[in-house]
């Protein structure tokens, strides 16, 4: 009685979940208006009759596994058809802070070769202007306005972002765009205008004399990409981008960059010197006011970043499969070894081009270099902001952000000596993906 009873409970989970995956499908095509192959039927076959005749009592085991065997091929028609929808094409959305390695591992994907199509903190614009116009305190703006700037860029189309950007581009020309050489797409001979002595003082490309950005040009170029990819460290919460996720004509892979965060702060420190001057003062007195605003903005930050990161590691239907989390300190000891699962989470292929970039950019280099370089030997900075960050500053950090730094298996330091004690690992072993 009770097995029989437990059999129907599992067929009626069964039968609903077909049912939900039929209904996704096909409000997936009728928006989409796909042609449908015959080799991927989308309408309910005999599944849900075998059910229903049965009433709930099997009585049969032969049956129950020919049952089974259906449910799991029309689970994988569904991810066939999911591919068919993107044609395959992934979008990489590369979220992060300031200061936590994310121009290095942009370019994991910036050097993947011909078949992608790279922006690099396109939302500096977004930010900038919303900052201009409201001193950034409407942050619905911000959010709804992040959102549909990147849904637009992931689609190739740069309408929306010419909007925020300053000064307003004139017939989709722009001298303007941020960082535009980061980009190596932007840079490409297709999307590189001709140079024009005196019309613009500068040079806009690295590789190339190119003159301003003709945006068009760059829409076309992203339209000929297989897939797409933008880093970004302006993202609060990752569940306000869950309209991407759930976007059709999208097949959005997050990576959500995570860093010590006391080594952000004392990297910070040193980047962004006069924003953070309070904090060298408080270094210098070894007192820190735990009510200061700077130490509440702190907290927020940490916070922020452990929620997105609680989210995406829950793993809710809308980020199934869609989700990884990176610690900066992984990547910078063993960079080959997660550029390697990185890629196979986005399900693309690993290009040569990036692995020689990635052997000759961990390695020790004797060029010093400005403070955005990721020329650096990626396993000595690691450990390097335990030598510049006063204990007492530390303390604060694991105060403020305990329970980020606990999420993430960074350890809390009692004591100066253990803070400035290199054969005591702070970075706890943790697997945090189970792909
Ligand atoms: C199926 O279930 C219904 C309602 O529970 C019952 O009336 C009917 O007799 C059952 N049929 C079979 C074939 O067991
Ligand atoms: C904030 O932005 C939202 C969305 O754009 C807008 O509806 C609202 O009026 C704004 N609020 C303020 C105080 O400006
Ligand atoms: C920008 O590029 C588009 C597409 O190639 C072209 O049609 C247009 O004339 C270009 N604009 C300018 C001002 O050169
Ligand atoms: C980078 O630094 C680490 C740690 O100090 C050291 O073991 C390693 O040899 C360095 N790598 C190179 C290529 O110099």
């Amino acid at each position: 009685m009770r097995i029989k009873y437990t059999i129907s409970i599992v067929f009626f989970v069964a039968l609903v979940i077909i049912e939900k995956e039929n209904n996704i499908i096909s409000r997936v095509s009728d928006k989409l208006t796909l042609k449908q192959t015959p080799q991927t039927p989308l309408q309910p076959s005999g599944f849900s009759h075998i059910l229903l005749k049965h009433n709930g009592s099997f009585t049969s085991h032969s049956k129950l596994d020919s049952a089974f065997t259906l449910m799991k091929r029309r689970l994988e028609d569904y991810s066939q058809h999911q591919e068919a929808v993107t044609g395959g094409r992934k979008h990489i959305l590369l979220l992060a802070t300031t200061r936590t390695g994310s121009s290095f591992v942009g370019e994991f994907f910036n050097q993947q070769g011909d078949n992608m199509f790279y922006l690099f903190e396109p939302l500096w614009h977004v930010e900038k202007m919303l900052t201009l116009e409201t001193g950034g305190t409407n942050a619905t703006a911000a959010v709804k306005a992040y959102r549909n700037v990147l849904q637009q860029l992931f689609l190739c189309d740069f309408s929306q972002l010419e909007s925020f950007i300053d000064p307003l581009p004139v017939d989709h020309i722009t001298a303007a765009l941020f960082r535009r050489e980061s980009s190596s797409s932007l840079c490409e001979e297709s999307v590189c205008s001709p140079f024009i002595r005196g019309v613009f003082e500068r040079y806009h490309c690295r590789t190339r004399r190119c003159g301003p950005l003709n945006l068009t040009m760059a829409s076309e170029s992203c339209l000929q990409k297989e897939h797409r990819a933008i880093k970004s460290v302006r993202v609060r919460q990752l569940e306000n981008l869950r309209p991407l996720a759930e976007d059709p004509r999208l097949d959005v892979k997050f990576i959500q960059l995570v860093r010590d965060p006391r080594a952000v702060l004392a990297s910070r420190m040193v980047a962004f010197a006069a924003k953070y001057k309070n904090w060298k003062q408080w270094a210098m007195d070894g007192e820190v006011p735990i009510d200061d605003d700077e130490v509440r903005k702190l907290k927020g930050n940490c916070d922020n970043i452990r929620m997105s990161a609680e989210i995406g590691l829950r793993q809710p239907p809308w980020l199934r499969r869609r989700y990884m989390l990176v610690r900066y300190e992984d990547i910078a000891r063993f960079p080959m070894r997660k550029a390697t699962e990185m890629y196979r989470f986005t399900g693309i292929p690993f290009t040569p081009q990036v692995k020689s970039w990635i052997l000759k950019n961990t390695q020790a280099s004797k060029e010093t270099s400005g403070v955005y370089s990721t020329q650096k030997n990626s396993s000595e900075q690691v450990e390097k902001w335990r030598f510049t960050l006063p204990f007492k500053i530390a303390q604060v950090v694991q105060k403020v952000c305990g329970p980020t730094l606990k999420l993430f298996g960074y350890k809390f330091v009692s004591s100066e000596e253990m803070l400035t004690d290199k054969s005591i690992s702070l970075i706890e072993d943790k697997v945090f993906n189970f792909l």
